[in-house]
């Protein structure tokens, strides 16, 4: 799981920036909505117009957005592929960022014409991400777990985007859309590819803030499980005799198999500094087993409790794992910009990230995720208000830590 990191590949800080700064945004304007809608929430009404477009404000507007600005980043540092070129990123970044201004107030007014012009904006934004994604050679290193899991979760984005259009044009023809293609999108999204892509990342980072002895990886057992669900989900569309316990216990397998390896990090860790990071990982992990255990009482019968599961999922698990990993990447980047502006004396990551602002983000974040899940989970208004408003104001923080960060080290690098 160990390999080498190439800081001279790194693309420059455009490229990776207006991905973190918009999936920042985003989120906290998710989490007011949400905090505006808590009472629909409340009740169960999971599936109306508002709720599908506060559920993507976070799912493609934070959590892909994120995720792109990483993988932009990332793939060349880790020798998985070379740089994008920053006017293709730049392009697909205005595409895909326009994509979800139409398509979530689409979604939540119904208005056709803006639902259509950001379905196609948001859809030909994936497009030219997984085509930038090829076209800096991941598909070249599959060999590598990680680039392989982080392909497999794309392949899974490309088939969530493809079942989401479909939908996008049922919604705006005014007919109903089948459950299972709704099954189906719910598996491969916030399931496969946010799960997937997250997980091989993770065996790349964890690693290097969590050091421990070389020990064999289970990521093979996470691929085959990951893959399984995958093509289960693709196949249920199709094969309505394909039942969702399927793809759910695949993922739930993939999952388990994760948290094994993570858990011998935890266990085995030479350096023993908590910081507000390590409380983040920590915690995101607990989230990622509270979703497991969600999918499988879903599965052995209490299917309401889907959506409960991408709650879990994507506020326990991604959201927390996303800041953890970010309060040492991008100080780490903004490093990087000043050593490379020539500035020997670029300060330590430790002083530009101080560890009062990582335990404040870090403590926020986790209060206000449980007080969103309880009051999701145990139906109460205002623990699910005062949670997803701790939430945005501990991402308002970050965002403020961040820019503080970068104007300091930029100021530097061009006095
Ligand atoms: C181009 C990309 C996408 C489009 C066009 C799209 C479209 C849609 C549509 C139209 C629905 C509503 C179905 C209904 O009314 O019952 C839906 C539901 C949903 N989508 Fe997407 N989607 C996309 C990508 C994603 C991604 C990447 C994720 C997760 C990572 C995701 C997560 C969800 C979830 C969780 C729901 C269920 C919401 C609920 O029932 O409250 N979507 N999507």
């Amino acid at each position: 799981m160990k390999g080498r990191v190439r800081t001279d590949q790194a693309p420059n800080l455009g490229t990776p920036l207006p991905f973190f700064g918009a999936a920042q945004l985003f989120a906290v304007s998710g989490l007011l909505m949400l905090s505006l809608n808590a009472r629909t929430v409340v009740q169960g009404v999971l599936t109306g117009p508002v709720v599908v477009s506060m559920v993507h404000l976070f799912t493609l507007g934070t959590i892909t957005m994120a995720m792109m600005g990483a993988l932009y980043q990332w793939l060349p540092v880790i020798g998985a592929g070379t740089t994008v070129p920053a006017w293709r990123a730049r392009l697909q970044f205005v595409l895909f960022t326009a994509g979800v201004l139409g398509f979530v107030p689409g979604v939540a007014t119904g208005r056709t014409p803006l639902l259509v012009m950001g379905g196609v904006a948001l859809e030909s934004g994936l497009v030219l991400f997984l085509y930038n994604i090829a076209a800096m050679g991941l598909l070249r290193h599959l060999r590598a777990r990680d680039s392989a899991l982080v392909a497999a979760g794309l392949a899974a984005l490309a088939a969530t985007a493809i079942l989401g259009g479909l939908m996008a044009g049922r919604l705006a023809a005014g007919t109903a859309i089948p459950n299972s293609w709704l099954a189906a999108h719910l598996v491969l999204g916030p399931g496969a590819f946010a799960g997937l892509v997250l997980a091989g990342v993770s065996y790349r980072l964890l690693p290097m803030f969590l050091p421990a002895p070389p020990h064999p990886s289970r990521s093979g057992w996470v691929l085959g499980f990951g893959s399984a669900a995958i093509v289960s989900g693709v196949l249920m569309p199709a094969l309505p005799l394909v039942p969702i316990a399927v793809p759910l216990l695949s993922l739930t397998a993939a999952g388990v198999f994760y948290l094994l390896d993570v858990s011998r990090y935890w266990r085995q860790r030479r350096r023993r500094t908590p910081d507000g990071l390590l409380l983040l990982i920590g915690s995101s992990h607990l989230g990622l087993l509270a979703a497991l255990v969600t999918i499988v009482l879903a599965v052995a019968g209490a299917r309401p409790l889907l959506p409960a599961a991408v709650a879990v999922s994507v506020l326990g698990w991604y959201l927390l794992a996303w800041l953890g990993f970010s309060q040492r990447i991008l100080p780490f980047i903004a490093w990087l910009h000043g050593m490379r502006g020539g500035r020997r004396d670029t300060p330590h990551v430790a002083e530009l990230w101080p560890s009062w602002l990582g335990w404040m983000t870090s403590v926020g974040a986790i209060a206000g995720s449980v007080g969103v899940l309880i009051g999701f989970l145990i139906r109460v208004v205002w623990t699910l208000q005062a949670g997803s408003l701790l939430l945005a104001a501990s991402i308002v923080l970050f965002h403020g830590g961040g820019w503080r960060m970068l104007a300091r080290v930029h100021r530097r690098a061009h006095r």
